[in-house]
């Protein structure tokens, strides 16, 4: 059994999808499941670019038989070793027991932990500029740490141009049969999951992306090869733009994300009332109960729009705590650039608003408006002045 896609003349993807995940990383719901991406190059040398989780891996060994048709497995190329991607190699490496595995040094320590020591001539351990010639291709590598560990490096053909980017540009979802970006109506049904894997998985580190994204600028990139997710031959300059505004904490368009917590129905109606006020001027909004969502979305959510409403009850004296899930969710992951405004609600000591404040403390580049809503139990008439003045401050922002 096989199923193998062609990516040029002598390039091919022997990876697959997992649909039976239940959360990515032990954390992340994956609804449309996940592709593991892998990549045979038949030179001639061959070359193993990455290998796959667990989930995959019948599939995975009798793809890479099949493509090798009997031929040697030269080299493995080890761009990251998040088991995601390396839970396999050591079952490679007996299988093939010639094949030599090219990687960083960091990478190298990672598969004495997770595995054991490799004998010195089964690994050839490259950095940033060194280069490994196949024939007619030549690969150089550049280094890509923290994106998403800090052993990650990428490698670029300069035969076709192909950049091999390890994690980044990958998306959630798996890819029904599809391989290529362009075969799939992206925008439509793909964007909001590769927001999402993107913010979540490497949101973190906007500045390592950055930095890499300066070093992408000066390769001529015809394709590119992540690890999960699609490769990219078309709209390359698109998929650019998006990784630079998010790796920046730039808005991606104007608009309100609320995202609010009601245990008995005050608070929700509160954020409904502000969701409708902030309809009838113009604003784009998108509403989540906190409690019902997992945090993933609204993180990618909050990196999306240029306003976020945090509305939530005092709970023990302190945020309720779905909230505040979300709220550290999104500090772990450098929420910054963004205008917030709070809501809160407490029977009888209402505090959040004040501890909001004092979570988003450490997030660069944030603005919690002064105009605030508190509330006590329930919206009354006279806390919609407060309400009308913080929603007015977000509305001459956020409409588009
Ligand atoms: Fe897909 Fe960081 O592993």
């Amino acid at each position: 059994m096989h199923c193998t896609r062609k990516i040029t003349d002598d390039l091919v993807w022997i990876g697959g999808s997992d649909r039976k995940l239940s959360l990515f990383e032990a954390v992340y719901p994956v609804p449309a499941g996940v592709s593991y991406n892998s990549y045979l190059l038949k030179d001639e040398k061959t070359v193993l670019f990455d290998t796959v989780d667990k989930a995959i891996s019948g599939l995975f060994f009798d793809n890479l038989k099949y493509e090798l048709g009997g031929r040697k497995l030269d080299y493995v190329v080890i761009h990251h070793m998040e088991p995601d991607h390396s839970a396999t190699l050591w079952e490679l490496l007996t299988l093939y027991p010639e094949v030599k595995v090219v990687t960083s040094a960091k990478a190298l320590t990672m598969i004495t932990q997770f595995f054991e020591a490799l004998p010195a001539e089964r690994v050839v351990t490259v950095k940033e500029g060194d280069t490994l010639e196949t024939g007619k291709h030549t690969y150089s590598f550049v280094a890509a740490p923290m994106v998403h560990w800090p052993e990650v490096m990428m490698s670029y053909d300069k035969a076709d141009r192909i950049l091999f980017t390890a994690d980044a540009f990958g998306t959630f979802g798996a890819l029904d049969g599809a391989i290529f970006a362009d075969e799939v109506d992206f925008e439509r049904e793909y964007l909001d999951e590769a927001r999402r894997y993107y913010c979540n998985i490497v949101g973190k580190y906007g500045a390592q992306v950055q930095a890499v994204l300066k070093k992408a600028a000066g390769l001529d990139i015809q394709m590119i090869c992540p690890l999960h997710g699609f490769v990219w031959r078309r709209d390359i300059d698109k998929l650019l733009a998006k990784y630079d505004c998010w790796s920046r904490y730039e808005p991606e368009e104007k608009g309100v994300l609320i995202a609010y917590t009601s245990v008995y129905g005050g608070t929700q109606a509160a954020a409904e009332l502000a969701a409708a006020k902030l309809r009838e001027k113009g604003v784009t909004v998108k509403m989540y109960d906190a409690s019902m969502t997992h945090t993933s979305y609204m993180v990618a959510e909050a990196f999306r729009f240029s306003h976020v409403i945090f509305a939530t009850t005092t709970y023990n004296n302190g945020i309720f705590i779905k909230m505040e899930e979300l709220l550290h969710d999104l500090v772990a992951h450098s929420f910054s650039g963004k205008t917030v405004g709070i809501i809160e609600n407490g029977s009888w000591a209402p505090a959040a608003g004040k501890l909001i404040r004092a979570m988003l403390e450490p997030c660069k580049g944030i603005t919690i408006l002064d105009e605030q809503v508190t509330i006590k139990s329930a919206m009354k008439p006279e806390n919609e002045a407060a309400m009308d003045a913080m929603l007015g401050r977000i509305a001459a922002e956020a409409v588009d």
